[in-house]
């Protein structure tokens, strides 16, 4: 076995999707499997937690199967095996954590968990522009809307977050209310393309206010009583009402990044998790970033929402620090960032 594997196993399953995914070393993407369960939570409008752990107790062995198929190698061939132990619903997280340690004790190979946020930050590097701390890395998802400090040292330091609803989450609930289909983020966001972003003046939420901060309560209220106020809906004024909902998302997330890149003096910004893939979003940040001189990265696309490559990017990067997890590893249905996830140094 070698002391810095690089063939790594990734799996991730702390909400709603089955992934696994084959990484050599930092960057070189073998497979990206990704199991989605939209027909599953369909009918109820959001994600329904036993569902989404009873379907991935049936998807967790052909989903790992298919990502060694696709990369085309052998489970004997795999140095180690990273998968997201927290933050997520405990029950999703689960079923990935005991198949992805059954599979390394059996194969005798290093096995290490994964803190969900961690991942994304690290989907960062695998597109172009490689970011290198220390930085600011903003993470919008359905679960987490904050702002982090990285430095080059290892320390993360929390510098603001949502008081209320994650970005992500207010996405979803938005499209609830506007009739759009689930996954609420990308029905909105596609809604909004042929709508007038200034047709309807909503709240930006905490910008007068200082610090770094975020919440969504209140504009979700507010698009709540605009719809609540029109009755019928036309199909211009969903669109116009999900344009100006998504700017003034976007404008409180840019606002904010700007404020903690000026407070700490740093000119690069890491924009991760789900809604990193609004296009509104990457553009009014490149726009921005642009005008005021500092740098925005931004995953690929395709791994702007939840994967296992960054599972097993992240996990990779630990294992050939040489660090590992216990097998009694358990997961955590809320866990900070700052935690690694109870790895013991393999000296
Ligand atoms: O990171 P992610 O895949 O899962 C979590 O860790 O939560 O993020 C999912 C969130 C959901 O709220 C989804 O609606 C949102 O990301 N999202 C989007 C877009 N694609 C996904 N929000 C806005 N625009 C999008 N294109
Ligand atoms: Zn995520």
């Amino acid at each position: 076995m070698s002391i810095f594997p690089q063939l790594i196993l990734g799996i991730e399953s702390s909400c709603d999707e089955m992934a696994a995914a084959v990484l050599r070393g930092e960057s070189e993407i073998l497979a990206n499997v990704i199991h989605e369960q939209a027909d599953v939570h369909q009918p109820y409008g959001g994600v329904v937690p036993e569902l989404a752990s009873r379907d991935h107790v049936r998807a967790v062995s052909q989903v790992t199967q298919r990502a060694l198929l696709e990369a085309g190698v052998g489970l004997d061939e795999i140095e180690g095996v990273a998968v997201t132990a927290g933050p997520g619903l405990v029950g999703s997280l689960l079923v990935g954590l005991n198949f992805g340690k059954a599979l390394a004790y059996r194969a005798g190979i290093p096995f290490v968990g994964v803190h969900h946020l961690a991942g994304h930050i690290a989907s960062a590097s695998l597109g172009e522009g490689t970011p290198s701390p220390p930085y600011i890395g903003l993470v919008v998802s359905g679960g987490h809307t904050a702002l982090y400090r990285f430095d080059s040292n290892g320390s993360i330091e929390l510098l603001g977050q949502t008081r209320d609803d994650a970005v992500g989450e207010a996405f979803d609930k938005v499209a609830n209310l506007l009739g759009l289909p689930f996954p609420g983020g990308p029905s909105l966001a596609k809604a909004a393309e042929s709508g007038r972003a200034d047709a309807v003046s909503f709240p930006r939420p905490m910008l007068k206010r200082p610090g770094l901060d975020f919440s969504y309560s209140g504009l979700k209220t507010a698009v709540a009583i605009e719809v609540e106020g029109r009755g019928a809906l036309s199909a211009t004024e969903v669109a116009d009402i999900a344009a100006s909902f998504e700017m003034a998302a976007v404008e409180s997330l840019i606002v904010k990044s700007c404020r903690a890149l000026q407070e700490q003096g740093l000119d690069q910004l890491v924009v991760v998790g789900g809604v990193s893939a609004n296009a509104c979003l990457r553009r009014e940040m490149a726009r921005v970033a642009r005008e005021k001189g500092f740098h925005a990265v931004f995953p690929p696309l395709s791994l702007s929402t939840d994967n296992a490559v960054m599972i097993a990017a992240a996990g990779g990067r630990l294992l050939r620090e040489g660090k590992q997890s216990e097998w009694n590893l358990n997961a955590f249905s809320r866990v900070p960032l700052q935690r690694i996830m109870e790895p013991t140094d393999r000296a």
